[in-house]
């Protein structure tokens, strides 16, 4: 049966299939990446599971999108879970990823086929199985990967460590060692700095180490491999990895190139700011921007882990009491269901209210980055994980680091080490800590974290600008996709 928007399709001829990692941090930078093919009238086909896709449904504004992009239509495939034992978007995802890798390839094969598709462009973490479709059918296939390069560099040289013995990890006592053979990040990265998956005791349910380096490895046989990056920010390990891929195309930050490209096209149909051009997959309460309008300038710290990190009553606590007892504002996303542990049998100490209904403001999900953009604000508690990296990057606000899992053990090591633009508060959860490293980033060191943030701000946007890196690169990958057709 016929989708919405199947009936605008116009007449192009260039026709890409992409297909995110269903996750929130994955769709919505991957659907950016839709839209700025979209714009140059390229045809997109955009794949999610039906668990995603329903969510974007619910939370986001599907209809708007599709009338904005006549070229761009949504299909839907099975992750072979039920809806009462989905593992959802959280924390669970590997599972999801494993269950495409094991049955997805006759559906997306089906698709392929029927929709004339020229090119696929695929999350790397289906690396292997959308390399092999592609080959099969005699079409491009391109990866996506919607983190940093020094966390896929850092897949990448991991067998390389492995057979000079600076891996594996040896435990606890060993986290302070630091790493050697990584070419462009050297004497840089501590044993605690690398993705957490090679950590002996990791959180959360991820793919193995192993399966992570085997799907990355992969995307070195695809034609070409586009990151969310700029070269500004990542230069030395952007040109490690050029040795080995042929085509690689750093495009971002996406949010904003999208929103410049969108200005430039000078589209009035394309609203700016509706949950599904952005991607939602939760439902987005804006009553905080209310409460940030009435704030001094870059007086509220922002906090939030993303979608995907979990919190323990423990942690939340230290947390909570360093906000307060720092006498800063703050605006925290508490997502339903991040809470660990006994959640509700205690009563939320006084002093925490107190201090809350003082300076703070809860929210179980934010516009993230209009937040950012906010004059009010004047710096970001993050767990790190890419995209709000970059949006923070993009608005100039300095971070502080609270890696949960994943790739955010090494952004964060970037965010303090390598950048300047904030501090890194990796493996430590204690309230004292967290009341002094506030202080320090919104009192006593703001003026040389805001300069070095708003430095590398410009360069974020000078690099999607006309003439810009990532401009030229999104005209460089779009030619290189219209050339592509059957
Ligand atoms: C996941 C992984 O966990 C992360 O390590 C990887 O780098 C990207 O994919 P997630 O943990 O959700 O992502 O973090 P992040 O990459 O920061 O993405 C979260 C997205 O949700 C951001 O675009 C952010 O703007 C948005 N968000 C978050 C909101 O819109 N509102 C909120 O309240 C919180």
């Amino acid at each position: 049966a016929k989708m919405k928007g199947e009936e605008n399709l116009g007449a192009v001829v260039a026709h890409v299939l992409a297909f995110p990692c269903p996750a929130q941090g994955h769709v919505n930078s991957m659907l950016k990446v839709a839209q700025l093919l979209a714009l140059h009238d390229v045809r997109v086909t955009f794949v999610n599971t039906d668990y995603v896709h329903n969510r974007l449904v619910r939370f986001g504004d599907i209809d708007t999108l599709l009338a904005s992009y006549p070229t761009l239509q949504f299909k839907t495939i099975s992750d072979c879970f039920t809806e009462e034992d989905h593992p959802g978007i959280g924390d669970r995802v590997g599972d999801v990823i494993n269950s495409i890798n094991l049955h997805a390839k006759p559906l997306l094969r089906d698709i392929l086929l029927t929709q004339k598709v020229t090119c696929l462009i695929a999350d790397g973490v289906f690396g292997s199985l959308t390399n092999i479709l592609a080959r099969q059918l005699g079409i491009t296939i391109i990866h996506f990967r919607a983190v940093s390069a020094c966390s896929i560099w850092s897949y990448l040289c991991s067998p390389k460590l492995l057979e000079c013995n600076e891996l594996p990890i040896r435990g606890d006592e060993d986290m302070d060692r630091i790493i050697c053979n990584t070419p462009g990040m050297e004497n840089l990265l501590r044993c605690r700095d690398l993705p957490s998956m090679f950590r002996p005791n990791r959180k959360g349910h991820l793919m193995s180490i192993d399966s992570v380096v085997f799907q990355t490895q992969q995307s070195l046989q695809a034609d070409a491999f586009i990151l969310n990056t700029f070269e500004d920010l990542e230069i030395p390990v952007l040109s490690q990895m050029r040795l080995h891929f042929p085509k690689l195309f750093t495009i971002g930050p996406l949010h904003h190139h999208l929103n410049l490209r969108k200005s430039e096209a000078n589209k009035a149909s394309l609203p700016n700011d509706t949950n599904s051009l952005k991607g939602n997959l939760f439902p987005v309460d804006r009553s905080c921007m209310v409460w940030l309008d009435d704030q001094p300038e870059r007086s509220v710290i922002y906090v939030s882990f993303g979608s995907v990190a979990l919190i323990t009553r423990e942690e939340l606590l230290e947390i909570w009491y360093g906000l307060v007892n720092s006498k800063k504002r703050f605006l925290w996303v508490m997502r339903p269901h991040m809470i660990t542990g006994k959640v509700g049998e205690d009563q939320i100490p006084v002093e925490l209210e107190e201090g809350t209904k003082d300076r703070g403001f809860m929210a179980e999900w934010t516009p993230q980055d209009e937040v950012l953009r906010h004059k009010a604000i004047g710096g970001f508690l993050t767990h790190s994980g890419w995209n709000s990296t970059l949006e923070s990057i993009e608005a100039g606000v300095p971070m502080i680091c609270w890696p949960y899992f994943a790739d955010q053990q090494i952004n964060s090591r970037f965010v303090s080490e390598v950048w300047k633009l904030g501090l890194d508060m990796k493996d430590v959860c204690d309230r004292n800590i967290v009341e002094n490293i506030v202080n320090d980033l919104m009192v006593h060191r703001q003026e040389e974290f805001l300069k070095s943030a708003q430095k590398m701000a410009t360069l974020a946007h000078k690099s999607v600008i006309e003439g810009g890196s990532s401009y030229c690169n999104l005209d460089d990958l779009i030619h290189y996709i219209k050339s592509t057709t059957l």
